[in-house]
């Protein structure tokens, strides 16, 4: 099975209506510089969660999901009914997300190549929806070394990793700044939905 994508699944409105509620969680719980497992190196998105489960990573324990933001302390934000419907029309699994991750590029940042593993349940798919600036976006299989193939993800679009591209390796090679005015301080949210727990 391909990747599943679907550009423009979101209209403008939506996209509006959407970014609104991701504000909301942004102000109960704020983006933070998320470090990597062992070298604490900073990494260059930056990171909240919504949803009863919320994907973190830090130098002392790695990269594992958890119920509280680590700055606050607090449980992560409900996920918005926008989010959940998504999941629900496209996602193909019979039980909610459980986490979603919410990623913020400046116009500098990407994410290199990786699996999304730290899932117990493998079985569900992983949701993504762009908002904001073009991303370009890097899939291949599931050995690190294989092809891959980019896709230009615009404001609005969803790709679903799922089935035998589950485990496929992906990642952002760059934002294209100035691509979208969806956002007046630039940049691209992405948000991953992800079920963690096996129902
Ligand atoms: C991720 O793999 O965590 C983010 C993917 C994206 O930003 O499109
Ligand atoms: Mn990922």
């Amino acid at each position: 099975m391909p990747v599943q994508y679907y550009p423009f699944k979101l209209a403008p409105v939506a996209q509006k209506a959407l970014l609104a509620e991701l504000r909301a969680v942004i102000a109960e719980a704020p983006l933070y510089t998320p470090t990597m497992p062992r070298t604490g190196k900073p990494m260059s998105v930056r990171m909240t969660n919504c949803g009863p489960l919320g994907w973190v990573t830090d130098k002392e324990r790695g990269y594992r999901y958890q119920a509280t933001h680590p700055g606050t302390g607090r449980p992560w934000p409900a996920m918005p009914q926008m989010l959940l419907d998504l999941w629900e029309e496209l996602g193909g699994y019979a039980s909610p997300p459980e986490a979603c991750l919410v990623n913020y590029y400046a116009s500098a940042a990407n994410v290199g190549l990786h699996q999304d593993k730290d899932e117990q349940d493998l079985a569900a798919p992983v949701l993504s929806l762009s908002l904001g600036d073009i991303a370009v976006f890097r899939v291949g299989g599931t050995s690190r070394s294989g092809p891959t193939q980019k896709y230009e993800l615009k404001s609005g679009d969803v790709l679903i990793l799922g089935g035998e591209d589950r485990l496929a390796y992906h990642g952002v090679d760059r934002i294209l700044a100035g691509t979208s005015d969806l956002l007046p301080e630039g940049g691209r949210f992405n948000l991953t939905l992800r079920r963690v727990t096996t129902p």
